[in-house]
This record gives C-alpha cells, sequence and structure tokens, in this order.
C-alpha cells in the first residue's frame, strides 16, 4: 500500500484515482518545502506540479519514497539522475497536455498572422482599420519545430491539413514521421518561416535562440515558444524584432518566470527587452499556460493515476491479493520451559515427537498440495527471544508476502519489532499484538529443510 502526499492541488481523479488503487493519499498544500522534507521518508510517492525543486537533499531526506510524479510535462525542477540513481520512479504527464499545447501553439499564430489581437483593441478605441490589419496566411510556409517529442509531434499532427511543410531538427535520430520530415539544424534554419521550440530545459537548448542562432536563418521568420523560456534570450529576440529579422513572436513561455511558474517577477522593476514585448504589435503572450485547459486538467490526472497503476499496481495486484489472504498457516508454536532438553524428551517418550535440536517440525500440506512445515520448540525460560513480551509463549504465522504484509501493518500503526531477518529458509519479522504478545511472521521457503 503506498502512502502518498500530493503538495499541489490538482483535479479530484489524481487523488481518486490513486486512493481507488489502494494509495493512501495525504494532502500538504501549505508547509515549506523544509516542513516536507521534514515528514517525507513517511511517503512511498510524492506529486508534485511546480511547487518548489527536488533537489538532492529532499531525495535524501525521503527514504521510502518509491516514485516522484509530475503533473506536467517537464521535469528539470527535480534532480532527475539522482533520484534515478535511488531507485525512484519518475513519473511525468506530457500525454496529458501535449494536445492542449499544440493548440495553442496554432492558435496563437493564426492570431498573430491575422492580427486578431491588435484589429479587436482597436476596434474597442472606435478604429475601424482594414488594410492596416491584412493578414498573412500559413498555407505554403515552412514549419520548423525544434524538439520533436510529444509536445512537437503533437503540434504537427494538428497542422496537417494546413498544407505547409512541417520539418523538424532534434538531437536523437530518426524521430521523424509521417507528419514531419527531420532535417539538419542547418537545413531548418534555411527553410523555416515559422519556429516551433518543443525542446525541454537542459544545457543545449538553455539560451538556444540568442543572436548568433537567429542570424544563421535564412529568411526572415516568426517564432513560436511554448516550451521554456530559458530557451530564448529575450533581448537578443527584441533586437531581432526590431531588425525585422524575427517578424512576429508567439510567446507561452518567458525567460522571466519564475521557476514555479506562478509569478513573472521577482522584483519590480521591468526588463527592457520585456517592456519592449508589451508595447509590440508583432508580439502575443500568455503566461505559461498552452498546457492548462479543462481537458488537460483532467488528462494530466488521469495520465498519472495510469501510470502508478503500470508501474505498481499490475504486478501489485497480484502483491494485493496476497496481502488479503495474510497469515496461510501456522508456521511454530514457541514456549518457555525450565528444562528444553527434558521437555522434548518426554513428548519424544509419550506423543512421539520426532525431536532434534530445535524441537520437532511437523509437515503437511496446504490448499494446492505444497508441503509445509510447522516447527514446535521450547525455550529456555530466560530466553529474550520473546521480548520485549513478557508472556511464556510466542507463535509464528505462515505469511505469503512479509514485506508487503508489514508495510501495510505499519500503515495500520502497528508495532513491528526490529528489522526483517532473511536467512534460506525464508524471511522473518516480528510484531505486537493489542495485549503486547510478540508475534513472529514468517515468509518460509519450506524447500530448505528437504
Ligand atoms: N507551455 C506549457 O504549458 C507547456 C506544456 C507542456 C510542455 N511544455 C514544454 O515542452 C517541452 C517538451 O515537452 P515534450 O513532452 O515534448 O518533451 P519530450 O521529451 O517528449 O520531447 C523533447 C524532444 O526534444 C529533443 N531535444 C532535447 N533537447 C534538444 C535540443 N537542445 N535540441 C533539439 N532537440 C532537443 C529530445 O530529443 C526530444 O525528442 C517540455 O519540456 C516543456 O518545456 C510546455
Amino acid at each position: 500500500m503506498l502512502k502518498v502526499l500530493h503538495i499541489d492541488t490538482n483535479h479530484q481523479v489524481l487523488k481518486d484515482g490513486l486512493e481507488k488503487l489502494g494509495c493512501i493519499c495525504s494532502e500538504d498544500y501549505t508547509s515549506s518545502k523544509t516542513e516536507i522534507e521534514q515528514k517525507i521518508s513517511k511517503y512511498n510517492g510524492i506529486v508534485i506540479r511546480s511547487r518548489f525543486k527536488i533537489d538532492k537533499q529532499f531525495i535524501n531526506a525521503a527514504k521510502n519514497l518509491k516514485f516522484i510524479a509530475r503533473v506536467g510535462a517537464g521535469l528539470e525542477s527535480i534532480d532527475v539522475e539522482y533520484a534515478a540513481e535511488k531507485g525512484i520512479h519518475l513519473i511525468s504527464a506530457p500525454e496529458g497536455n501535449r494536445n492542449a499545447v499544440s493548440e495553442q501553439a496554432l492558435g496563437m499564430i493564426l492570431s498573430l498572422f491575422n492580427n486578431i489581437k491588435k484589429a479587436d483593441l482597436e476596434i474597442r478605441s472606435g478604429k475601424w482599420l482594414r488594410e492596416a490589419n491584412r493578414g498573412v496566411e500559413l498555407e505554403g510556409k515552412t514549419v520548423g519545430l525544434i524538439g520533436y517529442g510529444n509536445m512537437g509531434k503533437a503540434f504537427a499532427k494538428k497542422l496537417r491539413g494546413f498544407d505547409v511543410e512541417v520539418i523538424c531538427y532534434d538531437i536523437k535520430d530518426g524521430v521523424g514521421d509521417e507528419n514531419c520530415t527531420q532535417v539538419s539544424l542547418e537545413e531548418l534554419q534555411e527553410k523555416t518561416d515559422v519556429l516551433s521550440l518543443h525542446t525541454p530545459f537542459n544545457k543545449l537548448s538553455h539560451e538556444m535562440v540568442n543572436e548568433d542562432f537567429i542570424n544563421k536563418f535564412s529568411k526572415p521568420f516568426y517564432l513560436i515558444n511554448t516550451a521554456r523560456g530559458s530557451a530564448v534570450v529575450t533581448n537578443h529576440l527584441v533586437n531581432a524584432l526590431i531588425s525585422k529579422k524575427v517578424l512576429g513572436a508567439c510567446l507561452d513561455v518567458l525567460e522571466y518566470e519564475k521557476g514555479s511558474f506562478e509569478n513573472l517577477f521577482e522584483n519590480e522593476t521591468l526588463p527592457k527587452a520585456f517592456d519592449y514585448l508589451i508595447k509590440a504589435d508583432n508580439v502575443l503572450l500568455s503566461p505559461h499556460v498552452a498546457g492548462w485547459t479543462v481537458e488537460s486538467k483532467v488528462r494530466l490526472a488521469q495520465t498519472i493515476v495510469d501510470k502508478v497503476e503500470t508501474i505498481f499496481y499490475s504486478e501489485g495486484k497480484e502483491l494485493q491479493q496476497k496481502e488479503l489472504k495474510k497469515v496461510t498457516g501456522i508456521g511454530g508454536l514457541f514456549f518457555k520451559t525450565k528444562d528444553p532438553k527434558a521437555i522434548k524428551e518426554w513428548y519424544k517418550n509419550h506423543l512421539g515427537f520426532n525431536v532434534d535440536d530445535w524441537g520437532c517440525t511437523f509437515w503437511w500440506k496446504d490448499k494446492k498440495g505444497n508441503e509445509a512445515s510447522t516447527q514446535w520448540s521450547p525455550f529456555k525460560s530466560d530466553t529474550d527471544y520473546f521480548n520485549p513480551s513478557k508472556k511464556d509463549y510466542m507463535f509464528n504465522y505462515r505469511v505469503d508476502n512479509l514485506e508487503a504484509l508489514l508495510e501495510k501493518l505499519n500503515n495500520e500503526g502497528v508495532t513491528i519489532v526490529g528489522e526483517i531477518q532473511k536467512y534460506e529458509y525464508g524471511k522473518f519479522g516480528w510484531i505486537l499484538d493489542l495485549e503486547g504478545n510478540k508475534i513472529e511472521l514468517w515468509e518460509p521457503i519450506d524447500a530448505a529443510f528437504k
């Protein structure tokens, strides 16, 4: 049973879906990163949008974390290499918002080409300017995509039917498909009329669109950026807008955004380049919402649920069934006695026990016909094996899946005594029952006795 902490609000589908799978969900949308770091070891999963960075320190504190789910596409706020090193599954949900991003990219470029925002504002201020708002058509143009993954592919698919040539440049080979031809960066810079960025944040994409990069384009071009603000050097873009090397820009993301994407500026002063952008007619801006639609909110949530199910519950379904069975039989009867040797002799002589150093092993068959054993053992009265229980006896119960059962018992608040011990004849764990009786749990390997 996975304990999952949600630290950002998401569509209800996410929490409901995880709970349906059997996860225990907790929410904490207000505690600071440090406060969450202090309690994260209690959780097996964390669901985050972009509230804070998940760095080495956080991962080190998250001793029992099995997955980090980011309800979005990019994972740059997470130290993915360190998380992977620690065996933590990284789950993102680009399938959930790729259609939204593609529609926004298309919407922005068509809007810019047809002066929709400008004309609308003019009419509102009493101006009816037709020639000044003559549009430009997409048909016949070449759209160059950089980064041909989820978002790039979704945009190329949307462009079918517009009679445009779609080409892409990607650092991975062989990504082109029926909607888009992969080309070299040089070819893309030679042919492109409309450049659309779909790269994740990384060293190569950081400040990728700079003066030098822009100057390498053969023709003046339009820019769409729905990827990450850091991919474009805004100062250089503004210079290119002024020189008309860039004919217009659709920017859903900005260099100046906060890492959480929730705020534009950390201080009050507006950068000069930004001041240019907000006054320019040939620039469209949106507040990092390309992936934010009514539909994507649900789809992102569902994508995370589906991925958690695939990773943990396809095998876990079997695990859960095993857990339901819990104890499968009595594995041992242990009791304190003044003289174990004499007691064994007595049981041998009067009840025919086949005794050895440990006591006596009884063999039987389970329902499936598998051979199984139960151990009977007298212990010296001063043994500490039954500690912390003060009782004179201890039972051992056979279980199917010790780790899963102990995890479940721990979540239910049952006291676990000590750590799991592994031997060639199985794994052992200990708990206390309601009255403080120590119980030994045993996931046996019966074949080891043969
Ligand atoms: N604006 C929004 O709301 C929004 C929403 C979703 C995604 N995004 C952005 O879109 C990005 C892409 O998402 P995705 O799901 O398509 O990622 P993805 O990993 O599926 O695809 C990215 C592709 O880019 C390629 N690539 C990486 N670095 C490159 C580089 N420097 N030059 C050329 N190709 C490079 C990769 O090989 C890969 O094929 C996200 O990381 C995020 O930055 C933004």
